[in-house]
This record gives C-alpha cells, structure tokens and sequence, in this order.
C-alpha cells in the first residue's frame, strides 16, 4: 500500500508499490542503496534537498523517482515540463565518496550526460555506427542530451548548502522524455525538445531506462574518480558544438565564438575575438 511520507509540513503519497518502479530491483541492480519512489512530488531535487540533512551516509547515493512533478525546476530560471511517461529523478550523492569537489562539478555534469547517453543509445536500438554518431545522440555542453537536434533530457546538479552533513552532498537532477511525447508538451515548454519515443516511435519501459542510466552513472563517476582519459574522450566524442559558432552567456559576460573542444577538465574551449577562452559554466546557444 502507498504509505505517506511528511514533507514540508504537508502529506504526500509515497508508493512502494509502484507499477512503474520496483524499489527493490533498482537496489539489486544499481549502486543506490536508497530508494524513494513518489507519485507526485514539486521537485525531486527539492526532495533530495530535504533528505540531505537527515539521511546516514549508509543510505548514499539516494534516489529519489517522481512519476510526475508539480514544479519541476530546469537550470536559472526555466521549468521543467515533467509529464506522466516522463522520467525524472535525483540523485543524492556523497561527494567525496567520487572525488568531486567544487572545481570538478564541470566534469560532474558531463559525466552524467555521457551516462545518459550511453543508457539513450541501448533505448534507441542502434547497434550501426549511427549510434555513436554525435550528430544522432550528443551533448550540448554542460548537461543537455540531444537526439537529432531536439533536447531529450536536462541535468540540473545543485548543492543543498547548510552544515554538515548536508554541505559534503550533492544533487544530480535528471529529466528525461521517455513516452512523454514532445507533441503534447505545453506551448512554454519550447519547440526544441524531443522524447524517446518520437525518436523510436515506440514507448519504453520507464524502470529500463532509469537502472540503465543508474548503472552507465556508476561506470562514468567511476572514470571521473579514477582521472580516466576515456570521459573526456567520450565527451569530446559526443560534443555536438564542436566547429559550430555559439553565444556563451556566463558569469554576466557574454561570448560570441567558434567552438574547439572540451578540455581534458571538462571546460569548452571557445575561440572568440578575444582569443581562446575556456569556460567552466555557462548557457550556450547555437548561432545558427
Ligand atoms: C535543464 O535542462 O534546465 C535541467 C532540467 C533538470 C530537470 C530535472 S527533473 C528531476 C530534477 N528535479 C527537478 O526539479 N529538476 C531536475
């Protein structure tokens, strides 16, 4: 039966017998050892933020998995459209636990989006050499995931900030469109975004891509923990703004150029007027 759980002085409904996860087998089957599944939440990232202060060190990386949110958060400003068929969920890690630290929350993020990309292309069923194509399944640096030029799934790593123990954690939020095709996605939610099954147009099975993901995350924080070249070789593979001219807009400062690379910190490598820049943070747009 749903048992409710307290949050933010009000109930909300946590099921453990969820039709679309099975706490359980993701325990089993990946490297979290705490599972929260909901039926509807504001913000997995919100509720990850909570259990930061609370949760032993045992219980880490927690997941926590909402079939739906109410106010999903997307990077600045900007909302995330979450959706039933959606996938979307957080992940509450110890940092040091991976050897991140703040100078390493770059590599953070494309280790995650080159984990969502290789759980992506087992969904997409491409086994050609299309699947390791960029220009089919890329990145556009820091965390979004793109397939055929329309945005699949959005990352958003925050830190819950307080003492300790919460200060040493960190949030991976991670949304992506799995069978919440983008024809149904409201107005605001943008025409540049793209679900699993408009790519595949067929529907997936939402607890597959999610231990996917979970496991090609285990394997990815690995290589970041353990300094190995095969990330950032993966990233610079994946980067979908390599050779493209783009507009960086960070830290109040905006830069106009041509992109190069991802270094081997994970910064982008941009040639602007002003020489060559690397940038650690920052929103990219494509100048078409
Ligand atoms: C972006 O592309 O702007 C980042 C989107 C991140 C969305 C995910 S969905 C799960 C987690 N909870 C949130 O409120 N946001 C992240």
């Amino acid at each position: 039966m749903p048992r409710p759980a307290k949050m933010a002085g009000l109930f909300i409904r946590m099921q453990s017998d969820s039709p679309f996860f099975d706490a359980d087998a993701i325990r089993a089957t990946t490297f979290v050892r705490h599972v929260e599944v909901h039926d509807e939440l504001d913000s997995t990232n919100n509720r990850a933020a909570e259990l930061a202060g609370r949760l032993p060190a045992d219980d880490l990386p927690a997941l926590i998995v909402a079939r739906r949110q109410t106010a999903g958060r997307g990077r600045g400003r900007n909302l995330w459209w979450s959706a039933d068929g959606g996938l979307t969920f957080s992940l509450l890690i110890e940092s040091a636990d991976f050897g991140i630290g703040t100078a390493n929350w770059p590599q953070l993020s494309l280790a995650t989006a080159i984990a969502v990309c290789d759980a992506l292309k087992i969904g997409l069923d491409l086994n050609d050499e299309r699947a390791d194509s960029h220009l089919r399944l890329g990145i556009k640096w820091p965390n979004d995931v793109l397939i055929d030029g329309g945005k699949v799934c959005g990352i958003l790593i925050e830190s819950p900030g307080g003492a300790a123990p919460a200060k040493d954690r960190l949030i991976v939020g991670i949304g992506i469109n799995v069978n919440n095709s983008w024809r149904s996605a409201p107005k605001e939610a943008g025409p540049d975004g793209t679900a699993l099954c408009d790519v595949t147009g067929r529907s997936h099975d939402l607890q597959e891509v999610l231990t996917d993901t979970l496991r090609a995350m285990a394997a990815r924080i690995d290589q970041l923990r353990n300094r190995d070249p095969k990330l950032i070789q993966a990233s610079q593979e994946r980067n979908l703004l390599a050779g493209q001219s783009i507009i960086v807009e960070a830290d109040g400062r905006r830069i106009e150029g041509e992109c190069v690379d991802i270094a081997d910190d994970g910064a982008l490598v941009v040639d602007s007027i002003f020489g060559r820049q690397r940038l650690y943070s920052g929103t990219v747009r494509m100048v078409r």
